[in-house]
């Protein structure tokens, strides 16, 4: 993992700027319980300070930093320190797995992605939630990710890049949805669209596990 002490550094920043961008937050929340299905056993990857976990009823998150941990813990989530790519849990033990702004972080996304497979229960749901490069927010972040404390160590993606990871470890692409229009932080349209077709930039894809490996 390339940027442990980047988020353990600056923890309360992230944090805070849920605070500075309520209505955001709130939209981005609406965006994932569109498509989240019922569950009993939830994991999110990446689970940082725990808002969306905590939002969503997500009982379990990984997390390597200790002090984004912290915050989590807090929220009540029971966080275990490790990364998604090599994951401290058994073959089928959620219902869900929630990666949220965070497979542009993983030194080895695809590899991530199969854990997620492998700890999900046959017909379990992965929703992976990012912000899409190729929409007006996404290249103004390309454009001034020097300038960001975090984004500097991004690699960002667009929608076939991740539908592609997706189906590379034999997910079903079920659903999109997409959210936050324009590309200044200050002015976003807020509508959530299914589909993805009108170049959002917090986009959240669905895939369900169908226990056949796409390999054979
Ligand atoms: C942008 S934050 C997102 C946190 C949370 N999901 C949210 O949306 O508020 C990215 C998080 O991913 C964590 N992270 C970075 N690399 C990771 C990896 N390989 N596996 C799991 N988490 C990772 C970081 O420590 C950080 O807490």
């Amino acid at each position: 993992m390339k940027n442990k002490s980047l988020f353990d550094e600056n923890y309360l920043y992230y944090d805070r700027w849920f605070e500075k961008h309520p209505k955001i937050f709130e939209t981005e929340l609406r965006a994932i319980k569109k498509v989240i299905p019922d569950f009993k056993t939830g994991l999110e990857i990446g689970t940082g300070t725990g808002r969306f976990a905590a939002a969503l009823g997500i009982q379990t998150g990984i997390e390597p930093s200790k002090n984004m941990a912290g915050l989590a813990k807090k929220r009540g989530i029971k966080v275990i320190d490790g990364i998604g790519e090599s994951l401290p849990f058994k073959n089928n033990s959620f219902d869900l797995v929630l990666i949220v702004t965070t497979i542009c972080f993983a030194k080895d996304p695809q590899q991530m992605i199969k854990e997620a497979n492998r700890v999900l229960r046959d017909n379990g749901t992965i929703l992976i939630a990012f912000v899409d490069k190729n929409s007006p927010l996404g290249q103004n972040y390309l454009k001034n990710r020097h300038k960001s404390r975090f984004y500097k160590e991004a690699t960002f993606f667009d929608k076939k890049e991740i539908f592609n990871l997706l189906k590379r470890e034999g997910f079903v692409v079920e659903e999109c949805v997409e959210t936050l229009f324009g590309d200044d932080l200050k002015h976003l349209k807020l509508k959530i669209y299914n589909g993805c077709k009108k170049n959002g930039a917090f986009v959240v894809l669905k895939g369900r596990k169908n226990g056949i490996d796409a390999r054979c």
